[in-house]
C-alpha cells in the first residue's frame, strides 16, 4: 500500500478523516496519499501558530538562523531522495527536480544569513516645526504575525522554502499550504524542519484541495500575511479575501522576447529556446512570445526551430526537458491554443503532435494579435512568433498583455536596450538573456496581473515584517 502522509500541526504528524490519493502524471503510478484537511482541523492549525508566536519571536536572529542552517544542511543532504518524489509527483525532469531542492536549501541558508544582516534606523527630528527638532525616532522591524504560505505545482518545495525561510527569519510562525499536485514534496520539505528541530507551532502544514478549503484558510481572521504563488484568477480572489491584510501575489504571466535587428541571433536563440521549454514551459517566467523585427525574423526562426529539434522530450526519470503535462485540463487547454492557431493561420514550424499529456514542442511564425496564442499563458511548450516592424509596436504589443511579469531584450545597443526595458511595464526586463526569476537575491516581482508585492530574499523578509516606530523627545538641559 502506497504511503499515508501526514501534516505536521503543533509538533505532531497529524491524519485527517478524508485523504487524497496522488498520482504521477506521467504513468499514473500511485505515489501516497496526503490527508483532506477539514476546518477545525485548520482552527488547530492556526491556533497553535499563534500560541508559538511569543516565544519564536523573542528568539534572537541568530537562534532562529540556526534552525534554518540547519534544515537546509538536511536538504543538501536529502536533494536527491526528495529530488525524486518531487520529479514523479509533478513530472518534472529528474535533475531540474534535484536541482529545485537543492536551490531551496540555498534560498533558506541565505535567507538566515539576510536576517542577521536586518537593520533599523534612527530619525532625526527637526525637518518641520522647531518642536520636532526635540524629537527622535526609533525605527526597528517587527514580525507581522501568521503568514500564509501557498505554493504552486510547478515549484511546490522552492516556491514554498522562499517564503517560508524569509517569514521564519523575521521571527512570524508559518501555516503552509502545498499544492495538492506538489503536496507530498512540500511535506518532505516540512520534515526537513522538523528534524532540524523547529519548536511546536512554528511551522505546520494544511493540504486539501484549495477548491474546497482554499477562501477558507485565506479569510481566517487568524491569518496576518498571505504569501501566495499561483495563478492569476486564484490570487485574485485571495487580493478580495484578504480585504485589509497585507498579501504578497506572485501571478501568472505572458513574457516577451523583443528581438531587434542587432541582435546576436544564435545566443537569442539558444535563450530563447530555453527560456520557452525547459519545464514544458511550465514557468511563470517562461518566454510566452518573441516579437521580433521583420529583417531579422526568417533567420531567428530558423534558429530555433533548428534547436527545438535537439530539445529532449520523455519522462521525467529521463530528465526530460519536455515532459508530459501536469494534468488533461492543462494539456487541453495547450491543445486548444494550438487548434486556434492552426485555425486562424500562423505557420507551424514544427511537427504538431501530442501523446496523451504530453505534447511535443511547438513553434509557430507569423501569428498575430488576432490569435489567442498572442495573449494567453498556456503553461505549456508552444512558443509563437509575431513579426513586427519597429521597436514601438514591439513596446505596445508588450504593454497590451493583461501581465507585467518579465520581459526580454535582445540587442547589442545596451542604452538602446535601457531605453525599452524604460518602458515595458514588467517587474523585470533581461538584457540579452531569457526571463527568469533568480539570482534568489534578486527583486522578483509582477506588475498588472502579474501579481502585488516584491520577492526575494531581503525584499520577502522586509514584506514580511513591519515597521515599528518609538519616539522619544529629548529634554532640555
Ligand atoms: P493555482 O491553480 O492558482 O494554484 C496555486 C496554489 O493555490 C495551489 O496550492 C492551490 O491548491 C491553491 N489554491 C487553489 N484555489 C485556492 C483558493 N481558492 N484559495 C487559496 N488557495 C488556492 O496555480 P497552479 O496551477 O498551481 O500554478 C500555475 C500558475 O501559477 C500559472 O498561472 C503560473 O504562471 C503561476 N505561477 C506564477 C509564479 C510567479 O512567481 N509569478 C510562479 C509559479 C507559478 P490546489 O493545488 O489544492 O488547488
Ligand atoms: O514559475 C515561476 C517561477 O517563479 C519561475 O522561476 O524563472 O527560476 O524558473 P524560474
Amino acid at each position: 500500500m502506497a504511503k499515508q502522509y501526514k501534516n505536521y500541526v503543533n509538533g505532531e504528524w497529524k491524519t485527517s478523516e478524508n485523504s487524497i490519493t496522488i498520482y504521477a502524471p506521467a504513468n499514473g503510478e500511485e505515489l501516497g496519499s496526503v490527508p483532506a484537511m477539514s476546518q477545525a482541523e485548520v482552527d488547530e492549525v492556526y491556533a497553535a501558530a499563534k500560541a508559538a508566536l511569543p516565544a519564536w519571536r523573542a528568539l534572537s536572529y541568530a537562534e532562529r538562523a540556526a534552525y534554518l542552517h540547519k534544515a537546509a544542511d538536511i536538504l543538501e543532504r536529502d536533494a536527491e531522495k526528495i529530488g525524486q518524489v518531487l520529479s514523479k509527483e509533478i513530472s518534472k525532469g529528474l535533475k531540474s527536480a534535484i536541482g529545485e531542492v537543492v536551490r531551496t536549501a540555498e534560498i533558506i541558508h541565505y535567507a538566515a544569513e539576510e536576517g542577521l544582516r536586518l537593520e533599523g534606523e534612527v530619525l532625526e527630528g527637526g525637518a518641520f516645526d522647531a518642536g520636532s527638532k526635540k524629537k527622535i525616532a526609533v525605527v526597528r522591524r517587527e514580525p507581522v504575525g501568521l503568514v500564509l504560505a501557498i505554493s504552486p505545482f510547478n515549484y511546490p518545495v522552492n516556491l514554498a522554502g522562499s517564503k517560508i525561510a524569509p517569514a521564519l527569519i523575521a521571527g512570524d510562525v508559518v501555516a503552509f499550504k502545498p499544492p495538492t499536485q506538489g503536496s507530498i514534496s512540500g511535506l518532505l520539505l516540512v520534515e526537513a524542519f522538523v528534524e532540524a528541530g523547529i519548536p511546536a507551532g512554528v511551522l505546520n502544514s494544511i493540504t486539501g484541495r484549495g477548491s474546497v478549503i482554499g477562501d477558507y484558510i485565506v479569510e481566517h481572521k487568524a491569518v496576518d500575511f498571505i504569501n501566495f504563488t499561483g495563478s492569476t484568477p486564484v490570487g485574485e480572489n485571495i487580493g478580495r479575501l484578504a480585504a485589509m491584510r497585507p498579501v504578497m501575489l506572485e501571478l501568472g504571466g505572458k513574457d516577451a522576447a523583443i528581438v531587434l535587428e542587432d541582435a546576436d541571433l544564435d545566443l537569442t536563440a539558444k535563450n530563447i529556446v530555453a527560456g520557452a521549454f525547459d519545464y514544458s514551459g511550465q514557468r511563470c517566467t517562461a518566454i510566452k512570445r518573441v516579437l521580433v523585427m521583420d529583417s531579422v525574423a526568417d533567420e531567428l526562426v530558423e534558429k530555433v526551430t533548428a534547436l527545438v529539434g535537439n530539445i529532449t522530450v520523455g519522462m521525467p526519470e529521463e530528465s526530460a526537458s519536455v515532459t508530459p503535462l501536469i494534468d488533461t485540463k492543462a494539456a487541453d487547454f495547450v491543445q486548444g491554443l494550438i487548434d486556434d492557431a492552426v485555425e486562424q493561420g500562423a505557420t507551424a514550424k514544427t511537427e504538431l503532435k501530442r501523446e496523451g499529456n504530453l505534447i511535443y514542442p511547438a513553434v509557430f511564425d507569423h501569428v498575430t494579435t488576432d490569435m489567442r496564442l498572442a495573449w494567453e499563458e498556456p503553461f505549456g511548450p508552444v512558443l509563437p512568433f509575431i513579426r513586427v516592424s519597429s521597436v514601438e509596436e514591439a513596446i505596445k504589443i508588450s504593454n497590451e498583455s493583461e501581465f507585467g511579469l518579465q520581459g526580454a531584450v535582445f540587442t547589442q545597443d545596451y542604452p538602446r536596450a535601457f531605453a525599452i526595458a524604460e518602458q515595458l511595464e514588467v517587474g523585470t526586463v533581461h538584457i540579452n538573456n531569457k526571463t527568469q526569476r533568480g539570482t534568489d537575491n534578486f527583486p522578483f516581482l509582477g506588475v498588472k496581473g502579474s501579481g502585488a508585492g516584491t520577492q526575494g530574499v531581503k525584499y520577502s523578509i522586509e514584506a514580511m515584517t513591519r515597521v515599528k516606530s518609538t519616539v522619544f523627545d529629548i529634554s532640555d538641559y
